[in-house]
């Protein structure tokens, strides 16, 4: 691809189900010259409780369908895909990759006075320790406290982003760690920044919460513009096309909720199944 025509390619965003739409949301505001392709494997969601190598597996066949969209770059917009499977696919797709993790360990070290962090996430993530590696490697000092929190997600998914049921879990979950002194807690999943305002309010004011979404959408710009990708600002406004794996129905539904706009271009798509690494092709149904 010549150098222009890769700075008007899209780029590739991609999660597990809805989460990373959070994601998306905070690049196409920073970005809103870029077009976008967003890939929501909501027909395997969650990977948080799936193992190491089956996130690997379904993280390359997703950056593989979005490789074939000709994305300049791929955004990882899923922690636990980019805990367990972001070096692999760095190593292996010949466009930058960038994941959520990193973005959120720097603000999160950045923003602790006293180097008591807390990370929540889904159990792939808190096992995999990526945060607490990511958040060491900046701040050697730092006491990095790992939590998984598997019902956040069921919440959001349902829409119980408020009230007695999600106020209840989120005290539950929180109360072992806030006794441990954490001054920053990071949201280490992309579902979580949906509930926000009800952690800050159980959290408290003194707990500083930070979420990679903003953070992400930060380290994508200084990216595109290092190595002068960022698309003709005489664009216009970036067209947003999105591909799910499941039912459309419901992504379109939810979407809306998370979104600016409302989702125009969707299409349901079936992902080519690879033995282990990435592998070209992928089909539509
Ligand atoms: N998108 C996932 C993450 O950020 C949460 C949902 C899942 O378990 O797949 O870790």
């Amino acid at each position: 691809m010549r150098d222009a025509a890769r700075a008007s390619a899209p780029i590739g965003v991609f999660d597990s189900g809805i989460g990373g739409l959070t994601v998306l949301r905070a690049l196409r505001r920073r970005l809103p010259a870029e077009d976008t392709v967003y890939l929501g494997d909501t027909a395997r969601v969650p990977y948080g409780p799936k193992s190491p190598e089956t996130v690997r597996r379904y993280a390359a066949e997703a950056a593989e369908f979005l490789l074939g969209q000709g994305i300049k770059l791929l955004v990882v917009a899923c922690n636990t895909a980019t805990a367990r499977a972001l070096p692999d696919l760095s190593e292996s797709l010949p466009v930058p990759v960038i994941g959520v993790v990193e973005p959120g360990a720097r603000e999160a070290a950045r923003r602790s006075s006293s180097g008591r962090i807390g990370v929540i996430g889904t159990q792939g993530t808190v096992d995999s320790g990526a945060y607490e590696a990511a958040i060491l490697a900046l701040r050697p000092e730092a006491v990095v406290e790992g939590l998984a929190c598997p019902l956040f997600v069921a919440l959001v998914e349902e829409g119980w982003t408020e009230g007695e049921v999600a106020r209840l879990t989120a005290e539950r979950y929180l109360r072992p760690l806030l006794g441990r002194g954490i001054d920053t807690l990071v949201l280490g999943c992309t579902h979580y920044p949906l509930l926000r305002p009800l952690l800050q309010e159980v959290a408290g004011s003194a707990v500083t919460l930070v979420d990679s979404a903003e953070a992400t959408a930060d380290a994508v710009q200084r990216e595109l513009e290092r190595r002068g990708l960022g698309a003709p600002v005489a664009a216009g406004q970036g067209a947003a096309r999105y591909f799910v794996t499941d039912d459309a129905g419901r992504f379109r539904r939810l979407a809306a909720r998370w979104l600016d706009e409302e989702p125009e271009s969707l299409e349901t798509v079936e992902l080519a199944r690879t033995a282990g690494g990435p592998r070209p092709g992928a089909s539509r149904r």
